[in-house]
């Protein structure tokens, strides 16, 4: 753990202390040698490279003053809470030691120079000072920030403002709670770490959304950080973010005892609010419900709680039948959600849970869903089932966050109606009272984004607006299991701002369309009035060096916080600070980065499922394609989802195939539901579309079908390109392994191209189409032009009559707007010319070398 190491060491004793400067500048020499591993994250506080800037910061920023850090100190389980041997990281008992000490590992990284602390502000705050915390624990913060003023943040809200009395200037961060000043710790911390202005603030935030969770699945689908093998984690790691049972070498290093790496998570979660983690996996495992397992998580839960991060757990509806909990287990006979006996296991274990975990959010549950056990195998519906295990844990202020991840092929032959076919009713079900919906007040339904299953890209789920009287909690998924896991760089953020920001259309009882109404709306509560509001995301943490295992993936997790937090900000500016935070702040650096990023999911979305096509992943790793598999279950099967045959590809979900339409609110549905309205982006996802359909662009559908996997490939060198050229701007070890990755991810997306585009040829009977692509030319050689050049091709033969003139002397670009630069000739036969074609396409830079290999040609 480089810089955050040394720069983090905290001293007390005294009213004033700091962290030696030798220290710091240690500790950064070691970040700047080039082998850094990426292991802080977005907070690795490299000192400002700017001296004019780096001057003003030092101005303005002389002192933190924290007073009565240690008074509220965090609820402690585990008496002896330790770190491994040998960490550098380091527990805290207080959420203000935890901001306390961010700031000085911060500031003192960011400024090159130690940054005294005091406890007290003294006669006189000093010129330069940051002072953090409540109106309960500052007399600062009580003297210059009133209730009032203070009100409208709420529990997670800060204030940030700066001040000047007389010659004195200063800085106030203050919440309501000590999570709120941390929050705002972390916000002002990224001011510098971004490079924008520290002085003059009058900020007021807090977040639209409460609960802000991430869903750990840990054992199976690492697709993030996973390094079992040895090479960056430990040996008998299985991978996952936290040691429960880790054998071998590792063995020792199980909870409860407390790695760095839990901790670097912790502050990271912490600086873009993210307050919650469901730690296992939603095919959940009893053996977390156990006493050993308590004892275990009550450790991982005491080490994150400083940080405003609550833990709760993933079950398995029938648990309480599992021989673990003898002598406390039930029958399946007395699993009714009705009956005492299944309400009173729940309880006992849910109390089991609060006596060590005094803060434990409740329980995830994947119920009658992918085998997983549930109320409908014994009669009941996911009501009785939610608001059983839901009224068992009420009394103890926890909340079941139930997923609505369900698809049974009795209830509908189209998989994508069946979660609202089992959940709608429920909700507009007539309680006796007069008020509608039968799930409890504390019961989330957790849906995922669309209504399949975390494809690239989807329509939004219709559920959304549709569950008035039911909360319902957002589900992302941050780890990339359909999006390039960790070879792919793919900035999800762009498609989180789509789904948010979609127009829901929703209406009103009376039909009239609500007024706020986007996804973002109706998951902030402020379309329906909603009180309890959550997003979730599945992450994307794992044991590697750098926890997410692609460099890039940092930014999900990064943007996740950020979008739940706030989901109206812009994917584009959340790149630019993550960048800025990570990577460096030189703006050449930051704009082609941020490029690189801001197309990459829609790329990914052209070469792996472009225009509406879902699901062709082989099913046994969901990383590379198989469109022509066929699995028992159809509704896991690419063929099911594909349609293709001879008139064309894609799923009919309008009133003439499945309907499925029908389940969005009227404008929607109408559009959606006509092939000449739905956005083509979808256009597969709702229709059958025939080979020669005409498209906006004018091609015919094949055209544009095979254009859009080439043009996702070319996208994707672009970026390797662009990516070299940025090597003297960037430290060696995360430029090449960066670079490693995107060799991989350019291979695997000619991969998807070809893979696919060749089984749908069986069907269309076509050709690859030339010539009129973005990015296709024709060439002039010894005045003959020649074109055809398939662009899924990776070098191309170009005869040349004996004793011609091999040379290029002219090139046709189809595209005008496209430029094309002829980077090498040949000077003989047999020889090689390269023409590097560019062109700025819909989701950013294109561009394809063109290889040409001149042989003599024996035929002309
Ligand atoms: C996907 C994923 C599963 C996961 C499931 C879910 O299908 O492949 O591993 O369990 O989603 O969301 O429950």
């Amino acid at each position: 753990m480089p810089v955050t190491a040394a720069a983090g060491l905290v001293g007390t004793g005294g009213s004033a202390w700091a962290v030696g400067r030798e220290e710091v500048v240690a500790a950064l020499r070691t970040t700047a040698d080039g082998n850094y591993d990426g292991s802080d994250l977005w907070l690795r506080y490299m000192p400002v490279s700017d001296p004019g800037l780096l001057r003003k910061y030092r101005e303005s920023v002389t002192t933190v003053i924290v007073e009565n850090a240690d008074r509220n100190k965090v609820y402690r389980h585990s008496t002896n809470l330790s770190m491994a041997p040998g960490s550098t990281e380091r527990l805290v008992e207080t959420t203000l030691a935890a901001a306390r000490d961010e700031l000085v590992r911060g500031l003192g990284g960011l400024l090159d120079q130690a940054v005294p602390v005091k406890t007290s502000p003294g006669d006189r705050i000093p010129d330069g000072a940051v002072i953090v915390g409540t109106r309960d624990s500052s007399s600062a913060v009580r003297q210059y920030t009133s209730a009032d003023d203070l009100a409208p943040v709420g529990d997670d809200g800060y204030l940030i403002r700066s001040f000047s009395r007389g010659t004195q200037r200063f800085t106030v961060i203050a919440g309501n709670t000590e999570a709120g000043a941390l929050y705002g710790t972390f916000a002002f911390l990224r001011r510098l770490q971004t490079h924008k202005p520290i002085t003059r603030l009058d900020i007021s935030e807090s977040p639209r959304v409460k609960n802000r969770h991430l869903n750990n699945w840990e054992t199976v689908r690492l697709y993030a950080g996973n390094n079992a093998s040895g090479t960056g984690g430990l040996s008998g790691e299985n991978g996952t973010i936290f040691n429960f049972a880790a054998t071998g070498a590792s063995a020792g290093r199980n909870l409860p005892v407390i790695l760095d790496r839990y901790i670097v998570v912790a502050r990271a979660m912490a600086s873009v609010g993210i307050n919650g983690i469901t730690i296992n996996l939603v095919n959940a495992d009893n053996v977390y419900l156990t006493a050993q397992y308590i004892a275990q998580e009550a450790a991982l839960a005491d080490a994150l709680r400083p940080y405003g991060i609550k833990i709760a757990l993933s079950i398995n509806y029938t648990a309480p039948t599992d021989p673990r909990f003898a002598p406390d287990t039930l029958t399946n006979e007395q699993l009714d959600p009705h009956g005492d006996e299944f309400r009173g296991w729940w309880n006992r274990r849910a109390r089991m849970l609060r006596d060590s975990i005094p803060d434990f959010t409740g329980f995830t549950v994947k119920a009658n869903s992918e085998g997983q056990p549930g109320p409908q195998d014994f009669g009941d519906d996911h009501g009785d089932g939610a608001n059983a295990i839901a009224a068992a844990v009420a009394p103890l202020g926890m909340k079941i966050y139930w997923r609505t991840f369900v698809y049974n092929a009795d209830v509908d032959e189209d998989r994508l109606k069946r979660a609202y076919l089992e959940f709608g009713y429920i909700d507009d079900e007539r309680r006796p009272d007069g008020t509608r919906g039968r799930f409890l007040d504390n019961v989330f339904l957790q849906t995922k984004n669309g209504p399949l299953d975390f494809q690239a890209r989807e329509p939004v789920h219709p559920m959304f607006g549709r569950m008035e009287n039911t909360n319902q909690a957002l589900e992302l998924q941050v780890t990339q299991e359909y999006t390039g896991q960790d070879e792919m760089l793919c900035y999800l953020a762009p498609m989180w701002e789509e789904v948010l920001k979609t127009d829901t259309y929703a209406t009103d009882e009376r039909g009239r369309l609500l007024g706020k109404r986007l996804m973002g709306h109706i998951v902030d509560g402020t379309a329906q009035r909603h009180s309890d509001t959550a997003i979730v995301g599945v992450a994307n943490l794992g044991n590697a060096d750098n926890v997410t295992g692609h460099h890039f993936s940092q930014a999900n997790l990064f943007a996740f916080g950020r979008q739940s937090w706030d989901w109206t900000l812009d994917s584009a500016d959340i790149a630019a600070d993550w960048v800025r935070m990570t990577w460096s702040n030189r703006e050449h650096v930051v704009g082609t980065i941020v490029k690189m990023m801001m197309g990459s999911w829609e790329a990914l979305v052209s070469y792996q499922t472009p225009l509406g096509i879902a699901h062709q992943f082989r099913s046994s790793d969901h990383y590379g394609p198989n469109p022509a598999e066929r699995l028992a279950r159809d509704d896991w099967s690419p063929v099911y989802y594909n349609k293709a045959d001879s008139v064309g590809l894609g799923y009919d979900r309008s009133p003439t195939g499945s309907d499925f339409t029908a389940q969005y609110f009227p404008t929607l549905e109408a559009r959606y539901g006509n092939i000449g309205t739905v956005p083509e982006n979808l256009l597969m996802w709702f229709h059958h579309v025939s080979w020669d359909h005409r498209m906006r662009s004018g091609r015919i559908f094949w055209d544009e079908l095979v254009y859009r996997y080439q043009m996702g490939v070319q996208y994707v060198t672009w970026m390797r390109l662009t990516w070299d050229s940025l090597q003297p701007s960037l430290d060696a070890r995360r430029f090449s392994e960066v670079k490693a990755k995107l060799a991989i991810h350019e291979a695997d997306a000619g991969d998807w191209r070809d893979t696919c585009v060749n089984y749908w040829k069986e069907f269309s009977g076509r050709d690859n189409p030339v010539d009129d692509g973005p990015l296709s030319i024709k060439i002039v050689v010894n005045g003959r032009t020649i074109g055809g050049f398939d662009l899924s091709a990776s070098s191309y033969t170009i005869p040349v009559a004996a004793g011609a003139s091999p040379k290029i002397t002219k090139v046709k670009p189809a595209d005008r707007a496209a430029r094309y630069e002829i980077l090498s000739q040949a000077d003989d036969v047999p020889g090689q010319a390269i023409v590097r074609v560019t062109k700025e396409d819909f989701f950013g830079p294109i561009v394809k070398n063109y290889v040409f290999i001149m042989e003599h040609d024996t035929v002309l």
